[in-house]
């Protein structure tokens, strides 16, 4: 058995990738990981993964229709679990137009391809088949401070380049359930951390510029208020919708976890007061408060509760116990955060930061 990844070299999908092969009931079957490797994607983060049969790597792009035709119709999957996007929500104010193209018409060609395959597969092979879409709690919007959690039936209200983006790909499948019945499943899930996640979202950037010795830049106030969730949790969610959930439903994940990023920023720093002390004091002498991110999304919070309810899932990390693996993560792989930080980095961190961080 055999299933295809999209986007399996970014943060989540590697993760995923090597959370399959870690679980004994998934470790057998292939995966064929179709990854752009854009700035997002690494090789590196696959690694261990060199030379085992079971994963597959092809270098490609989800809006090229002949290759994904032509991978469909070699290996034959299962399923499709559709990470590969464009993820970062500041990028996509400084250009949406990278978004707009994976994120919608990646995603579009993605479910036609999808749907020639399905609909010329055996009955029995043609009624396994799933196309789980990865998506965001973004497309929710903002709540207001007291606001219930998103419910899968919130309205969408996306409010960024990069949820309105999202926003469309979860229409578009919904839509191809809708009126073609491929069956469908989509995850919207809230902020994720840990291993491999790229150093240009909060949690990663502030472990990484409190090492170096660089500012820590919090927008605004800082009292803005994101759901966390410890990156394997988020696979193991994607991993039980995927061999149980009802096809056509979409289904919350989230951590449990509201937290203030002030709050984020203070616990990294204590953790490294704790495990790298700086012999310069306390890390959160190099916290700065910088211009808001306009549009700035004020909280989202994840009702999770029918995930639990039809599926058992939950979430196995607390914060704490998450947020600890997680900076030891980025103490312990030094290697992995240099080779990162390439020119192109760099440039990136310059034109939104300006020389300041
Ligand atoms: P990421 O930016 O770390 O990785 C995205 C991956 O997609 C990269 O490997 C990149 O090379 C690949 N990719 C980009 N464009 C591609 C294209 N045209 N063709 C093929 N591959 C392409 O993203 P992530 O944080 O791992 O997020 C993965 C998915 O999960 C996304 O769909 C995102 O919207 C969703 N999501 C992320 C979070 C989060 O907190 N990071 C939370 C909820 C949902
Ligand atoms: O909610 C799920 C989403 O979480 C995913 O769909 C996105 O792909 C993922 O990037 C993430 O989006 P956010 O915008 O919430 O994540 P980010 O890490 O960029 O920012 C988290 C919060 O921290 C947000 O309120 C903005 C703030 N922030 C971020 C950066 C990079 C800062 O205060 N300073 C910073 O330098």
């Amino acid at each position: 058995m055999t299933i295809l990844v999209t986007g399996g070299a970014g943060f989540i999908g590697s993760n995923f990738v090597l959370d399959w092969f870690a679980d004994a009931a998934t470790a057998g079957e292939t995966v064929v990981n179709l990854d752009a490797l854009t700035y997002a994607g690494n090789a590196a983060n696959l690694a261990s993964l060199e030379g085992d049969a079971r994963h597959v790597f092809v270098h490609g792009d989800i809006c090229d229709r002949a290759l994904l035709d032509s991978l469909l119709a070699q290996h034959r999957p299962r399923a499709i679990v559709h990470f590969a996007a464009e993820s970062h929500v500041d990028r996509s104010i400084h250009g949406p137009g990278e978004f707009m193209r994976t994120n919608v018409t990646g995603t579009f060609t993605l479910l036609e391809a999808a749907r020639g395959h399905w609909s010329a597969l055996p009955d029995d092979e043609r009624a396994r088949f799933r196309f789980h879409h990865v998506s965001t709690d973004e497309v929710y919007g903002s709540l207001a401070p007291a606001a219930p959690a998103f419910t899968e039936t919130h309205a969408y209200e996306p409010n960024s380049p990069y949820s309105a983006s999202k926003a469309a790909s979860d229409h578009l499948v919904r839509a191809w359930h809708h009126t073609y019945g491929l069956p469908v499943l989509t995850t919207n899930c809230s902020n994720n951390y840990g291993p491999y996640h790229f150093p240009e979202k909060l949690i990663p950037l502030m472990i990484v510029n409190a090492l170096a010795g660089k500012p820590l830049p919090i927008y605004g106030d800082g009292l803005q208020v994101r759901d966390w969730l410890y990156v394997s949790d988020h696979c193991s969610a994607i991993r039980t919708v995927l061999a149980r959930g009802r096809v056509g439903e979409t289904y919350n994940v989230g951590g449990w976890n509201e937290k203030p990023n002030r709050e984020i920023v203070h616990t990294i720093c204590a953790l490294l007061d704790e495990l790298r002390p700086d012999p310069a004091g306390p890390y959160t002498r190099l916290i700065t408060h910088v211009t808001d991110r306009p549009g700035h999304d004020r909280r989202y919070a994840i009702d999770a509760r029918k995930i639990e309810r039809e599926l058992g899932w939950r979430p196995a990390e607390t914060f704490d116990s998450g947020i600890r693996k997680t900076v030891r993560w980025y103490l312990e792989h030094a290697d992995w955060v240099a080779g990162v930080q390439s020119g192109s980095y760099r440039d990136w961190i310059r034109t939104h930061y300006g020389n300041a961080p």
